[in-house]
C-alpha cells in the first residue's frame, strides 16, 4: 500500500485544458472518490496517475517515488496500480481463473506461486470455487469481482477505479457498494474511486475530491462537503443545495453568524476566518427548514407546488418570495450555511 500525492498537475489536449493545476493528497490506506459531471477530466486523471499518458506540468508521487514530471515517466508497468474499469474486459474464452492469473503470467509467474495468488485474489473478493467457470456463466457483479481480483493478484499498492459500476443494474450497484467497502475494510488498501455518482461517493469514500471543469474545487469528507461546502458550485451539487443571497450582520466567534434571508434574520454556520459582514451567499437544504407554526412568522414564502414524495412532501416556492397573502407560508431557518468564497449577487 502506499499513499498518492498529485500536485500542480495539468495536462491539455490541444489548447483544452483537461486538467488545470490539480493537486490531491491520498493517505496510506485511504479511499478517495473523485466526484464530477462526465467529461469534468476523471478518466484524463487517472491515466496521469497511472502513467498512460505524459502530464504537462507538475509532479506525482506514489510512496516516496516521483513516477510523473516534465522530466521523468515510469511507465505504467512499473508503477505498481491496479485498474478496475467501467467495463471489466475479461476474455470470454478463458476461464475466472485464466483471467485473474493473466497478468501473473505476463510476468512470468509459474505455477504453483501463480495458481497461489489466484486463489487468494479470489479469496478477497468473496469468488473461491469459480475458477474454472467462464465469464458469460457469472452475473454482472460477479465479472466485476473477477475483475477486481484480476487488479489484485498483481499486488498494487494502489487501486484506481474508474466508474466501475456504471454498467451495473441499480440493485446490483448497491450490493457491489457494499463489496467495495467491505473489501476496503478487509485489505486497507489504497484506492482512488472515479464517479460521476454522488451517492455512490459518499457511500463509500473516506474523503470526496469534487471535480468540475479540469479542476478539484473541494477535497473533504461527505459530511463536510454537505455541511461546509466550499463555494457555490459544490453547494449546488452536493445533496442539492439551494443557494440564496444573504446579507451577513454579525460574525460571533463561534463558528456561526446572524444573517438575514430575504428580510429575515436568522443564525447560520459559517467559516468565521472567512465571512465578512455584507452581501453573500447562503447554501440551504431541506433539513434545514421547517414550516414555521405561526403563519405570520419565519421567512415568508408563496408554495407553487406540493408534491407527495412518498414519507414527505416537496413544495415548490418560485423566487422572488411573495408576501402577498394567499398559499403563502412561514418557514423557519435552522441551520444552512454561509458559502465562503460566494461572490455577492
Ligand atoms: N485523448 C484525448 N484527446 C482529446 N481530448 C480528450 C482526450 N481525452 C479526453 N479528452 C477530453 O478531456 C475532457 C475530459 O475527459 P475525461 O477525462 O474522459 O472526462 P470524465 O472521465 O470526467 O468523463 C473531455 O472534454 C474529453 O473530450
Ligand atoms: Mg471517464
Amino acid at each position: 500500500m502506499a499513499r498518492l500525492s498529485i500536485d500542480r498537475v495539468s495536462k491539455s489536449f490541444g489548447d483544452f485544458r483537461a486538467l488545470d493545476d490539480v493537486s490531491l493528497e491520498v493517505r496510506d490506506g485511504e479511499f478517495v472518490a473523485v466526484l464530477g459531471a462526465s467529461g469534468c477530466g476523471k478518466t484524463t486523471l487517472l491515466r496521469q496517475i497511472a502513467g498512460f499518458d505524459k502530464l504537462d506540468a507538475g509532479r506525482i508521487f506514489i510512496g516516496d517515488s516521483i513516477v510523473s514530471s516534465q522530466t521523468r515517466h515510469l511507465p505504467p508497468e512499473r508503477r505498481r496500480i491496479g485498474i478496475v474499469f467501467q467495463s471489466y474486459a475479461l476474455w470470454p474464452h478463458m476461464t475466472v481463473a485464466e483471467n485473474v492469473a493473466y497478468g501473473l503470467t505476463v510476468a512470468g509467474i509459474k505455477d504453483p506461486a501463480r495458481s497461489r495468488r489466484v486463489d487468494a485474489a479470489l479469496n478477497l473478493v468473496e469468488l473461491h470455487g469459480f475458477g474454472e467457470r467462464r465469464p458469460a456463466m457469472l452475473s454482472g457483479g460477479q465479472r466485476q469481482r473477477v475483475a477486481l481480483a484480476r487488479c489484485l493478484v498483481t499486488e498494487p499498492s494502489l487501486v484506481l477505479l474508474d466508474e466501475p459500476l456504471a454498467n451495473l443494474d441499480v440493485h446490483l450497484r448497491a450490493s457491489m457498494e457494499q463489496e467495495f467497502a467491505d473489501f476496503h475494510a478487509r485489505t486497507g488498501t489504497t484506492m482512488v474511486y472515479v464517479t460521476h455518482d454522488q451517492a455512490e461517493a459518499m457511500a463509500l469514500a473516506d474523503r470526496i475530491a469534487v471535480m468540475s471543469k479540469g479542476r478539484i474545487l473541494q477535497v473533504a469528507t461527505p459530511s463536510q462537503l454537505y455541511r461546509e461546502p466550499a463555494d457555490a458550485v459544490v453547494a449546488a451539487f452536493i445533496g442539492e443545495g439551494m443557494i440564496v443571497p444573504a446579507e451577513v450582520r454579525a460574525v460571533k466567534g463561534d463558528g456561526t453568524c446572524w444573517a438575514s434571508l430575504y428580510g429575515y434574520n436568522t443564525r447560520m454556520r459559517c467559516d468565521v476566518s472567512q465571512t465578512l459582514i455584507g452581501k453573500a451567499q447562503a447554501c440551504l437544504h431541506a433539513g434545514d427548514l421547517k414550516i414555521a407554526e405561526r403563519p405570520d412568522s419565519g421567512l415568508r414564502v408563496r408554495v407553487d407546488r406540493t408534491v407527495y414524495q412518498g414519507g414527505y412532501f416537496r413544495l415548490s416556492v418560485p423566487e422572488p418570495f411573495d408576501t402577498a397573502p394567499g398559499g403563502v407560508i412561514g418557514i423557519d431557518v435552522r441551520g444552512g450555511w454561509i458559502i465562503p468564497s460566494s461572490t455577492p449577487p
